[in-house]
C-alpha cells in the first residue's frame, strides 16, 4: 500500500473549488486522517512572489513568461513540499495544479498544448494526482461568483474563460481515469456529497481502509 494520497481540485475561478477543498479537509480530519491543504500558485514563501507577480503585477506579462512563472513555482511547490508530505503519509489536497496549466495557459492562451504536458512533467519530476476533481460550472455563473474585484487572470475576459472551461473538458476526457468530473452548478451540500462520494472510493482502493 502506497503511503499517502496526492489529491488535486480543479476548475474555473468561481467553480467552487476552494471552498469544497476545505469542507473536505474538515472531513478527513474528523475520520482521524493527517490531511495538509496547499495550493498553485503561491504556498510557500518563494512561491507566493511569483503569485504576487502572477496575480498582481500591472504590467504587461509575456504569455511565455506567464506560462514559465506557473511552471516555476509548481517545480519548488512539488520538491519542497507535495512529495515530502506524501512520503510522511499525509493526504495532500492541492488546490490547481498540472492541469490548470493545460487549461489556463494552453487553451486559454493559445500556447502548445502539448509542449505544455511535456513542461508539466519536467516541472513535477514523475509524481502524477492519485485523483483529480474537476469541479464545472457554466461560465456565466462562475463569472458572477467571482463578482466585481478580479485580479489579473481573473480579469482575462469571458471569452478566455469560456476555453478554459473546454480545455478542462477536454483534458477530463483524456484522462477519465484520473479526472472525475463533477457538475458545480448543483448545491454545497451536493457537491460535497458527490465529492465525498470519490474520495472515499480512492482511500478504500489506495490505502485499503
Ligand atoms: P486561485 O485564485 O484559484 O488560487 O488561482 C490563481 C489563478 O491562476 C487562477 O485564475 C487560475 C490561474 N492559474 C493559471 O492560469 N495556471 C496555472 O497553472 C495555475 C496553477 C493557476
Amino acid at each position: 500500500m502506497q503511503k499517502g494520497l496526492f489529491i488535486t481540485f480543479e476548475g474555473a475561478d468561481g467553480s467552487g473549488k476552494t471552498t469544497q477543498l476545505n469542507l473536505m479537509k474538515s472531513f478527513l480530519e474528523e475520520k482521524g486522517y493527517e490531511v495538509v491543504v496547499t495550493r498553485e500558485p503561491g504556498a510557500l514563501e518563494l512561491g507566493r512572489k511569483i503569485r504576487e507577480i502572477l496575480l498582481h503585477y500591472e504590467g504587461k506579462v509575456a504569455d511565455k513568461c506567464e506560462m514559465f512563472l506557473f511552471l516555476a513555482d509548481r517545480a519548488q511547490h512539488v520538491e519542497t513540499f507535495i512529495k515530502p508530505a506524501i512520503n510522511e503519509g499525509k493526504i495532500v489536497l492541492c488546490d490547481r495544479h498540472t492541469d490548470s496549466t493545460v487549461a489556463y495557459q494552453g487553451y486559454g492562451r493559445g500556447q502548445d498544448v502539448n509542449l505544455l504536458k511535456e513542461l508539466n512533467k519536467i516541472a513535477v519530476n514523475g509524481l502524477e494526482p492519485d485523483l483529480t476533481l474537476l469541479y464545472d460550472v457554466s461560465t456565466e455563473t462562475a463569472q458572477n461568483r467571482v463578482g466585481s474585484e478580479k485580479d489579473r487572470m481573473e480579469s482575462a475576459g469571458i471569452e478566455f474563460h469560456k476555453k478554459v472551461r473546454n480545455g478542462y473538458l477536454e483534458v477530463q476526457k483524456e484522462n477519465p481515469e484520473r479526472i472525475k468530473l463533477i457538475n458545480a452548478n448543483n448545491s454545497i451540500e451536493k457537491v460535497f456529497d458527490d465529492s465525498k462520494n470519490i474520495i472515499i472510493k480512492l482511500i478504500q482502493e489506495k490505502l485499503g481502509e
